[in-house]
């Protein structure tokens, strides 16, 4: 089986990718890392633990990560995600917090990393604190991963955060940029305007909601204030913007639990601006080959999207 460490800020694309995960029948999830991002921690943990309680998978253990970004201020994504990070629907049996395991985040993925050398396939869904400290903690960390998926960036200065900057790499600059000057293993990236470009059109939604099942009931429930949003007319400016849900985490996930989901995909050295006023986060791409890296990055341009319908049908069987 596939083995799988999932770094996410439980947020709502976060919840489906962690379900798309769970369903998949070749993949073995060894842990879930949390990390501050859509929501505040506190709430990234209590998210997380929910989405295992519905998919039965209490069982899978969940560690505290960062709570804050290295440097910039915390942000959050509350206007999308709702102020609890899930949809502002509260479950009043949500399990405690006591379920959470003792070690923290960075220890426990270094940990597992090591543990299984050379097999663990890391899929990361937030800001990359966590990643960043696991390297400056432990250099050889990145040595013992298979591959690392994260979404994130951005590869035609587009933003949906500040003017050129994604959520995960603005809400965490820094750690952005020494995980992708510091991981040696292959990256793969699902970038901000290739996941809009395939968003899922609305008529899929409604047929992957409307199954009678707990979990379809969840994810419905959780995604329909965000839906609701992305369906808004303040939400013209987006290039989805009619064209149905962005549903960007799961871009990255689909990746990982499936080798031949990736259609096309570019190799190119990144790197990520820390300073312009405008362009704090934003990823930036070296076609040009001068900052001399030794590392390329692969940046997805084309998947499987028949493939990925039918993961997310699965996902809430
Ligand atoms: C990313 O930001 C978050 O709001 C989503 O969960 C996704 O990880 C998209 O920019």
């Amino acid at each position: 089986k596939r083995k799988l460490l999932i770094d996410v800020d439980t947020g709502v694309d976060d919840a489906q990718s962690i379900m798309l995960a769970l369903a998949s029948p070749d993949v073995e999830v060894l842990g879930i890392t949390c990390c501050h991002g859509n929501t505040k921690l506190e709430n990234v943990l209590k998210n997380t633990l929910r989405v295992l309680k519905v998919c039965n998978r209490l069982d899978i253990p969940v560690f505290r990560g960062c709570e804050n970004p290295l440097l910039a201020k915390r942000r959050s994504a509350a206007d999308y995600h709702g102020a609890d990070g899930l949809g502002e629907v509260p479950d009043p049996k949500a399990p405690s917090l006591e379920l959470l395991q003792k070690k923290n985040a960075v220890n426990a993925m270094i940990k597992i990393a090591k543990e299984n050398s050379g097999e663990v396939t890391l899929v990361a869904t937030a800001p990359l604190t966590n990643l960043a400290v696991a390297v400056e903690l432990d250099p050889s960390f990145p040595k013992h991963l298979k591959a690392l998926y994260i979404m994130g960036g951005n590869t035609e200065s587009r933003g949906n955060t500040t003017v050129c900057g994604e959520f995960n790499f603005v809400a965490d600059p820094e750690a952005a940029h020494i995980v992708l000057d510091r991981f040696t293993c292959p990256i793969s990236i699902a970038c901000w305007e290739f996941c809009c470009m395939r968003s899922l059109p609305w008529s899929f939604v409604d047929e992957w909601f409307s199954r009678k099942t707990e979990k379809a009931k969840f994810l419905k429930e959780i995604s329909a204030l965000s839906m609701k949003k992305a369906r808004s007319p303040e939400y013209e400016k987006e290039i989805t913007a009619g064209k149905g849900f962005n549903p960007c985490d799961l871009f990255a996930m689909a990746a990982a639990v499936d080798d031949t989901f990736i259609t096309e995909s570019e190799q190119v050295a990144v790197t990520v601006e820390l300073m312009g006023a405008h362009t704090r986060g934003m990823m930036v791409l070296d076609y040009m080959e001068l900052l001399e890296k030794k590392h390329k990055t692969s940046i997805i341009k084309n998947v499987d999207s028949e493939k990925l319908k039918k993961m997310l049908l699965s996902a809430v069987m």
